[in-house]
């Protein structure tokens, strides 16, 4: 390109350059760069159609920070988690996080704990199974027994997180299937899913698709008796994904934690309750014995000698401030008040859902600022929640609609997630908008069955 051209470019309005004026090719590099500023504009005005990330009550995933994160978090960006002897002082953030988090949980004795920050809970429930799987190993191996079939019992209704951490990691998964007489793992013939080569159970602080607590200290009892009668030894890992940032503050009476000394570890997201932009988990063990050293990593070439234990190498540090960040500005009463408030909107929702007239309620919202429902049978209507759903998203809400898990694949239910974030004022008006969208699919529904829809003319 001559120097010419270039100017001739760059004194182009913007959508009437190249890249605007033609398309972006998708699917091979662009031969020649373009302008940033032009390359800025495609980027953005693509990702104008994504959904309004606050109006995505699909998402557990904080979509709101106050401005003085935002500031931290550009202050931040260039910062990778793993170069520990380079920003010492984000690997020690860190370090006084999962401690925080270690003693908000009850750990008996928060200087014995160990913990580390992870992508996400995904991640932190993949470092909490092989915990639990290589601990096993090594028991067996040391009482000279095989060790090639190690299962996880879980409940049929667990995240996917936990379907991938047995595939990937070969653990063979013992799901326990949810019904509406036990709606959650609660222990209820655990005894016929344990033997020797069971790694652990893992227990859900806030079901992934209704939001219920598993009651964790119901199924330590539980396990306490299968030990009792069968000398078996079977650790809990509680996924606490999100309720692990909601019961300390909103339920501080019910034990789940390290309160139960049959939970070794507990995972959390930071970006989800722990109030934090998405990329960042936790994960804690009640003491460093609990967590093989076998699966440590000493790594050298940066610097010092850093132990790792991650399935990732580099990733983003900035969310590791942000968290630091939370736990001052929030306290345990800011968190307490958060929470509450998130836990009054949900409740309030719930309750309004359930008095508009087609809708049963799955759960009320009591654990985690979460809940579902289902619509009442009748052989009239002719519309679904799918439609719904549709329906409100034309109004940019998402609300999303889904099956429940094996077992109950034939129930639908609808689920809202609320966060920090959806104000009171906010929630009347997704109620005017559910009450307006629910109001037009019953009078199409009329119209289809007297033969006057709208669609016909
Ligand atoms: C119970 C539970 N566990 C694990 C996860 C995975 O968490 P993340 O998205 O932080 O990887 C989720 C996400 O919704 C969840 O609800």
């Amino acid at each position: 390109m001559t120097r010419t051209q270039r100017d001739a470019v760059e004194l182009n309005p913007i959508y009437s350059r190249a890249g605007e004026a033609t398309s972006a090719p998708r699917w091979t590099l662009p031969p020649q760069p373009m302008l940033p500023e032009t390359a800025y504009q495609i980027v953005h005005d693509e990702s104008m159609l994504d959904g309004n990330a606050r109006l995505n009550l699909a998402t557990f995933v904080s979509t709101w920070m106050d401005e003085r994160a935002d500031k931290l978090y550009a202050e931040a960006y260039d910062k990778n988690a793993i170069d520990k002897d380079e920003y010492p002082q984000t690997a020690a953030m860190e370090n006084y996080c999962w401690r925080i988090l270690a003693d908000l949980w009850h750990s008996p004795k928060p200087e014995d704990a160990i913990g580390c920050s992870t992508t996400g809970s995904s991640e932190a429930c993949m470092l909490g199974g092989l915990a639990f799987k290589r601990r096993w190993q090594e028991r067996r191996r040391a009482e000279g027994k095989p060790t090639d079939k190690p299962n996880l019992v879980l409940s049929s209704a667990v995240q996917v997180c936990w379907e991938k951490f047995c595939n990937y990691f070969d653990v063979e998964p013992r799901f326990v299937p949810i019904s509406l007489d036990h709606k959650v793992l609660d222990g209820f013939e655990l005894e016929k899913y344990v033997d020797e080569n069971t790694i652990g159970v893992v227990a859900i602080l806030g079901v992934t698709y209704t939001g219920m607590y598993e009651p964790v200290a119901q199924i330590a009892a539980k396990l306490d008796e299968i030990q009792a009668s069968t000398g078996l030894d079977i650790p809990i890992h509680v996924d606490g994904a999100s309720g692990a940032m909601i019961a300390p503050f909103v339920q501080p009476d019910l034990v789940w934690d390290f309160r139960i000394p049959r939970v070794h570890s507990i995972n959390t997201s930071g970006h989800k309750y722990g109030l934090v932009y998405p990329g960042l988990g936790w994960v804690v063990w009640r003491e460093a014995a609990l967590l093989p050293d076998s699966l440590v990593f000493k790594v050298s070439y940066l610097g010092g000698e850093m132990p790792t234990f991650a399935l990732n190498f580099s990733r983003p540090g900035a969310q590791i401030l942000l968290q630091y960040w939370a736990f001052l500005r929030y306290g345990f009463a800011g968190y307490r008040a958060v929470q509450t408030s998130t836990m009054e909107v949900a409740q309030y929702l719930a309750a309004e859902i359930a008095k508009i007239g087609p809708f049963d309620l799955w759960n009320d919202a009591q654990d985690i600022p979460v809940f579902a429902w289902m619509l009442k049978p009748d052989a009239a209507r002719a519309w679904t929640l799918y439609d719904l759903s549709d329906r409100l998203r034309m109004k940019g809400w998402q609300v999303p609609a889904y099956p429940m898990p094996d077992n109950l694949t034939n129930i639908t239910v609808q689920r809202l997630v609320i966060r920090n974030g959806l104000g009171m004022d906010l929630a009347d008006r997704l109620l005017d908008d559910i009450r307006t969208q629910v109001a037009y699919l019953d009078q199409q529904n009329a119209a289809v069955t007297s033969g006057k829809s709208a669609f016909h003319h």
